[in-house]
Order: C-alpha cells, then structure tokens, then sequence
C-alpha cells in the first residue's frame, strides 16, 4: 500500500524537545527552554508556535486593548495547550497605521501593551514554562512617525537623512508625475509628495504599503547597521528568534525603473532582487552568535518554489511561512498536490516545511470552509459572502487534524484553536488600511482580530476585567458560545481537539519525526502514514468511508460511525508498522 516515502528535513534532528508531558493539560507541560539538556536541540523544525496578536489576546488594565499584563496571566492557557513558542505581532509604539506594522521605536514597547521591563517579565515567564518567545520585525519600512523619517523631513532634499529612504523628485515638468508606477501591496500608488517649508510641493517618498510605512533604502549602511543592532536588543532579552515581515520586499532596484512586462527572477525592481539574501545571511551570523542560536523566520510570498526556497539555504533563514496549504480550495486533490509539492521544495534545502491555516491577515478557517470559495486570495474578500459555519467548522476541525500530523512546524493563530468565524464588522469600526484604500470594496483583515472572548459573559465576554471599557472590536454574540471557559468544560469542544491532539504531537515520536509515506485510499481522501505507526485519514469527499486495519483510534474531527470516517473529517490511527504481517 506504500508508494513513495518522503523523509522530512527534520528526520535528522533528533529527539523532542519536549521531554515528558504532564499529565494533567492544566499543567505547564514543559521546563524552562534554557535548562533543557538539550537546549541546543533545533527545536523550530517540529515546533508548534501560537500566534498573538497583543491587541486582541486579553486586556489586563480594561481598558478595551489586549496588552502584555493579559498575556502573561494566560500563560497557563498556552502551557495547556501546549505549545513550544509564541510569535507576537509588532508590539512597538507605533501610531497604528496598520496594525503596528509601522514601527516607531524599535526599543520600546507601545504604551497600551505595557513597557520593556513587561516584555522581559513576560519572556522570563514563558521560558518558565518551556515557551520560546518570536516578535516581529519589520524591514521593509517604519513609521513616519519614526524619528529617523522625521529627521528626513525636516532637512530637506540632498541630504544625508533622506538616503535612509527612497526620496525623489517628480517625474514631468512641474515633477508631479509619480517616479515610477509601481502598485502597492494594498492597491493604489506607492509614492506620496512632501510640501517644503514654504508650502510648495516638495520631492516624493516610498511606501509600497501605506504612506504612513516609508520604505528604507537597504542599501545605506545606517539601514543595516540599525536592524542588527535591532536583532541583538532583543536576543539578548531572551528572545528566541523574529519572524520578518514582508521578507522578500526591501532591496529596491536603486535606478528606480518603471515595472518592465516579464522581470526575469531577481531582476523585478521591488520583490525578490537577488541582493536580497546577503541581508538575511548577515541576519543569520548575528542569530549563529548566541550560545543558543536564535531563529529566522520569513514571511516570505512567492508563487515560485525555487526563488522561495533560496530563502531557506543552510545559511539564511530557518523557516519561512508556507501559505501555499492555506490558499487552496477544500478539495482533496488541490490540497493533496500543495502539501506533496510543499515537502518537495523544501527537501533540497534541508529546511523544515511549515503549516499555516491562518493569521492576523487571511479570513478565519471556519468562515473560509464553509464558503462555495474555500480558497484564499486577498482580491476576492467581499461583505456579505454567504457561509455555512457549521459546514465551515467541521472542516476547519479535520484541517487542523490534517496539518498537525505533516512533518514540520505548525502555527496557529489565536482564536482559531476556539474555532472563532470572521466577524463581518460594521464599516464605521474597521480600521485596516486594505479596507479603505480598496474604495472601501474589501472588508479588510479586521474580522479576523477581535478581541478573544474568555469567560462568555461580562462587557467583553472576559476578553477584559467585568468592568472594563467595551473592546476595541465589537464581539458578535456568538463569540459567548465559543469562549474558552466554555470550551474547556466540554469534551467535544475545537479547544479540546486542538490540545489533544498537540498532546499526541507532543507524546509520539512517529506523529512528530517519523517519515511520511503516502497512501491511497480514493481520490477525495488525503492518507499517509508517520513513521509507519501513525496514519492520518482526511475524508474530503461527500459520502462516509471505511477504515483501513489499525490498531486503535488516536484522535478523530467528528464522531465516528460504525467504523465509517464521515465526510469533512480527519482521523489519527495507529497502525501496524509496514511490513509487519502479524496484526
Ligand atoms: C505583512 C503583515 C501585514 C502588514 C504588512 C505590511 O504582510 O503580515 O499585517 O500589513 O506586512 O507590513
């Protein structure tokens, strides 16, 4: 029944991390990462990492904000969920132009979330508790707000302040043409016009994203001197590694030509420039200097497997996002032919692949399932999409099945181990940039950052103290069914599957580093083995199918019926190792 086998990258890497669980899931489940004997181990390559978005996550102080204070008293959640580390979007000052993609002060943390000696607090009590910490740093541009920016704007054309950036005079006569026609990533031009001093029009700057992000000039040395020292504050405050956004943008064709029709690799003027990679090299020596290597992250989107894996050579990045999964369909063909394609263009790098359902950017996992469009594309999102959730959650269970038994490293992002939907939010409270400079067509990436709800009652459904103000996104009434409290005391709930199942992951070597052998077992079916132990069955086709011989059910999406896997549903078998005849 064996076709071809498929050994992970991470095969060689040699045993958990983890240690024992404990038993009990309320629990921490781990040592602190710095007394492991084997600290040294290269825990990223099978590690299950949470995604907090700060702001949403829990709000100590009541004032309507998540902050780091909320954080750090659900520690003992994240311990029992178990997983190894925490990715924390940008929790810089920052005026919030998008989201804190806009930095303002890389050495700070905003007012709202608390301060630095919080930020250490909470790593020192992560650590505790055997969970690594990954923040966000953003290469690609700062705020305007940024004193480096501010500087630029007061001393004028020519001067040494404006190299940091990409400053230009207009193209025409009167320089009121833009300096090149480039297209932002949230649509709409990518250059704004300064006034001078004396009121008149002055040169134009660079954003591929909002003009509030002025892009940096990576090819000052200041640029790059700064982002070191950057990665340097923060591992030496116990940090375990970055995930860098928008990884394949800051290199700039220095010539600022027009968009050509067909770039060869390398040569677009603004993404993925072969240059790019002696920035992350250098970003790796840093990160190799620390006794405990810290780790890179990339956010890396690019259709082209081979340019996508030049990011994860042995000495540039550790991982990078695969949003390949992510993106396609519910079809068992579609996800199938992702996931093989996956593995295989990470296997010449030695790189571990990585697993993403979502984040603070993409619609929630039950909404997206249960849509006739089940796939992900940021120009298709539209009010008023019709969506089964009940269809959509179901999915959404046996997905997060079907990812957590493929070997690598798996994300998630908050709320989705709740099962929580999109949230259609009324126009007036969105305040993602995409929304308005779509002409206010696409609904944004709000829907999926309201704040968590907790306790299922109260003004913020324990998202804040009873007496807080009303959260800076208003939470649907159906958040109140979905809460954790909730969740925690129902056996069947998507929180009890999300722990059991990490438990598993947690508990057995095969699930974790085994091998992964593909199986047939029909054309809607996704089946493989890990390490010839354990088998994962996803059913994507519409009508209930027979199990093959195991020799016991680990984990299943739904209920099982009559030893039938119904549609929409995944299930974990053990399973007689290949070969042996004797079951
Ligand atoms: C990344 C972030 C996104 C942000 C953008 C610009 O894609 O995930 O939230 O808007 O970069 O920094």
């Amino acid at each position: 029944m064996d076709s071809d086998v498929l050994s992970p990258a991470d095969a060689a890497s040699g045993a958990s991390a983890a240690g024992s669980p404990g038993a009990s899931p309320a629990l921490p489940r781990h040592q602190a990462p710095t007394d492991r004997p084997d600290a040294g181990h290269e825990w990223w390559r099978t590690a299950v990492i949470y995604q907090v978005y700060v702001r949403s996550f829990a709000d100590a102080d009541g004032d309507g904000t998540g902050d780091l204070a909320g954080v750090r008293a659900r520690l003992p959640y994240l311990a029992a969920l178990g997983v190894d580390a925490l990715w924390f979007n940008p929790w810089y000052p920052s005026p919030l132009a998008d989201g804190g993609y806009d930095v303002a002060d890389y050495r700070a943390i905003h007012p709202m979330f608390g301060d630095l000696a919080e930020a250490e607090a909470l790593i020192r009590e992560a650590g505790e508790l055997g969970i690594r910490t990954i923040i966000d740093i953003v290469p690609n541009h700062i705020s305007h707000e940024h004193e480096w920016f501010q500087a630029a704007l007061a001393a004028g054309p020519g001067s040494p302040e404006r190299e940091r950036f990409w400053f230009r005079p207009g193209r025409g006569e009167h320089g009121d043409q833009e300096p090149t026609d480039w297209v932002s990533s949230f649509q709409g031009s990518t250059w704004t016009r300064t006034t001078n001093p004396d009121g008149t029009p002055g040169e134009w700057y660079l954003h591929l994203f909002t003009p509030e992000q002025p892009d940096l000039n990576w090819n000052h040395p200041d640029v790059r001197a700064e982002h070191e020292d950057v990665l340097r504050f923060w591992f030496d405050r116990g940090v375990a590694g970055v995930r860098i956004d928008s990884a394949a943008l800051p290199v700039k064709d220095e010539a600022l030509p027009m968009l050509p029709v067909d770039p060869a690799p390398g040569q677009h003027p603004h993404v993925d420039r072969d240059e790019i990679h002696d920035i992350y090299r250098a970003w790796r020596a840093v990160a190799d200097s620390y006794e405990q290597p810290r780790v890179l992250v990339g956010e890396v989107w690019l259709e082209d497997a081979a340019r996508f894996a030049r990011y994860l050579r042995p000495d540039e990045m550790h991982t990078a996002f695969n949003f390949d999964l992510m993106t396609q369909p519910w079809d068992a063909e579609a996800m199938r032919r992702s996931i093989r394609r996956t593995l295989a263009e990470h296997a010449p790098v030695g790189a571990p692949a990585t697993w993403v359902l979502s984040n603070h950017d993409i619609t929630r996992p039950v909404t997206r399932y249960g849509r006739e469009d089940s796939g992900f594309a940021f120009d298709r999102k539209r009010f008023g999409t019709p969506t089964d959730l009940a269809l959509g959650t179901r999915r959404a269970r046996a997905a997060a099945l079907l990812t957590a038994a493929l070997p690598g490293c798996l994300y998630i992002y908050q709320g989705d181990e709740l099962g929580l939907p999109e949230v259609e939010l009324p126009r007036e409270v969105i305040e993602d940039p995409m929304h308005f400079r779509s002409g206010g067509v696409d609904p944004g990436r709000d829907g999926c950052r309201v704040p968590l709800p907790w306790s299922g009652d109260g003004v913020s459904l324990g998202f804040g103290p009873d007496d807080a103000a009303e959260p800076w996104l208003p939470q649907p009434a159906a958040f109140a069914a979905l809460a954790v409290e909730r969740q925690e005391a129902d056996a069947s709930s998507m929180l009890a599957l999300y722990r059991d199942a990490l438990a598993l992951r947690r508990d057995r070597d095969d699930l974790r580093e085994g091998d992964l052998a593909w199986h047939e077992l029909g054309a809607d079916v996704i089946a493989f083995t890990r390490g010839g132990t354990v088998a994962s069955i996803t059913n994507l086709g519409g009508a209930p199918i027979a199990l093959p011989d195991h020799r016991g059910v680990l984990l299943a999406s739904s209920p099982l019926a009559a030893g039938m896997l119904p549609p929409d549903s995944t299930v974990w078998l053990a399973v007689e190792p290949a070969g042996d005849e004797s079951a």
